[in-house]
């Protein structure tokens, strides 16, 4: 079993840091002690919130500013020991309506960031936050980090690319630099305003409102949730460990649910809420996946990560954040 190191007095930029999993990440870097600064352009609909810092505001730098303009990645990338890369435009649906923007923001944000660092820092670790979407429907179960890439809409086009160009300039450059492809990821911290994305926060959100959970067609697709602070374990772990230098893996559960199962277990939870079933909505079905099992036994072998949190404990965890924070977070 893997032990994050201590990171006394060193410096880590988390791009995306006042959003989920930026946050959570910032928090558990001021806890190994690290200096950091996070590095976000607050756009809306995405899941920024100054909620998300409030524990250690006093304990981390705060720039708002976005990737896509260079000289201001240039300055802050800077004297940085760590770059946790966690920005991103992060809607499926958005990206099919405004390819442009994803393309800005995933495709260009990133190269940005790999330039800045390449001609300012080229030693700093980066960590990029890719995802099982760069991978499409699964030609084989589980999926692993040598299945065909075949994205089913331009979210996972551009965050395919943008995986890529971090392992380029590794490849090339000899730049220090990791990917992790994360499944859905659930937990404290993530935004509640829309269902866009983050799909069980916001079913959580729904329950505790005690609203009706709406399921389209069976709802038996397999899924796998993972629970952000485990999440986080790997993106650091990756950033402190040497192994992982010009590589990528893929980060999943110990085991896949079906969503409908997914749903009654926050209904359970919450104590509130229900479930409902309705017809596919013609949009979504044009990018729905059907089972998606992946395997992290790469992450295993070389990293030594795997998820600490049963589905049922990171879920309680989740409920208990939400039933004092909501407020903040709608
Ligand atoms: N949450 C998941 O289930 C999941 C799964 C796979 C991959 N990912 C990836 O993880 C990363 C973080 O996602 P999240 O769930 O925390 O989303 P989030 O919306 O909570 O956070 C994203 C943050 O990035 C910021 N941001 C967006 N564009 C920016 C830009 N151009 N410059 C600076 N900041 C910008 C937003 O303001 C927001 O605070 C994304 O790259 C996403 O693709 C997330």
């Amino acid at each position: 079993m893997y032990k994050l190191k201590q990171m006394k007095g060193q410096k880590a930029l988390v791009t995306g840091g006042l959003g989920f999993i930026g946050s959570n990440v910032a928090h558990r870097l001021v806890g190994l002690g690290a200096k950091v600064t996070v590095y976000d352009a607050c756009l809306d609909p995405y899941g920024w919130n100054y909620a998300n810092v409030r524990e250690i505001r006093e304990h981390v730098r705060v720039v708002k500013a976005d990737t896509r303009d260079f000289d201001k990645l240039c300055a802050h990338v800077k004297g940085q020991d760590y770059v946790f890369n966690c920005a991103g435009q992060v809607s499926h649906l958005d990206s099919m309506k405004d390819p442009w923007l994803d393309l800005d923001i995933n495709c260009k944000g990133n190269l940005n960031l790999l330039e800045a660092a390449r001609r300012f820092n080229d030693q700093a670790r980066i960590v990029y936050c890719g995802t099982r979407a760069q991978i499409g429907r699964a030609m084989y179960s589980p999926i692993d980090e040598a299945h065909p890439t075949n994205p089913v809409d331009i979210y996972g086009i551009n965050k395919l690319a943008g995986e890529k160009y971090h392992l380029l300039y590794a490849d090339v450059y000899g730049m220090p630099v990791t990917s992790l492809r994360l499944n859905n990821v659930f937990g404290e911290r993530h935004q509640m305003k829309h269902c866009l994305y983050g799909i069980l926060n916001w079913f959580i959100r729904l329950a505790l409102e005690g609203r009706d959970i709406t399921i389209y067609g069976s709802g038996k697709q397999l899924r796998e949730y993972n629970y952000v602070q485990d999440v986080v374990d790997a993106l650091v772990l990756a950033g402190q460990s040497r192994k992982a230098k010009g590589r990528f893996y893929s980060i999943s559960t110990r085991k896949a649910m079906p969503f409908l199962e997914m749903a009654r277990q926050v209904v359970k939870e919450v104590g509130r809420g229900r479930v409902v079933k309705a017809p596919w909505p013609r949009e979504r079905k044009q990018i729905e996946v059907g089972n998606v099992v992946s395997s992290y036994r790469k992450a295993k072998r070389e990293l030594g990560w795997e998820p600490r949190t049963s589905f049922e404990a990171g879920l309680e965890k989740t409920v208990a954040f939400y039933r004092e924070r909501l407020p903040e977070y709608v």
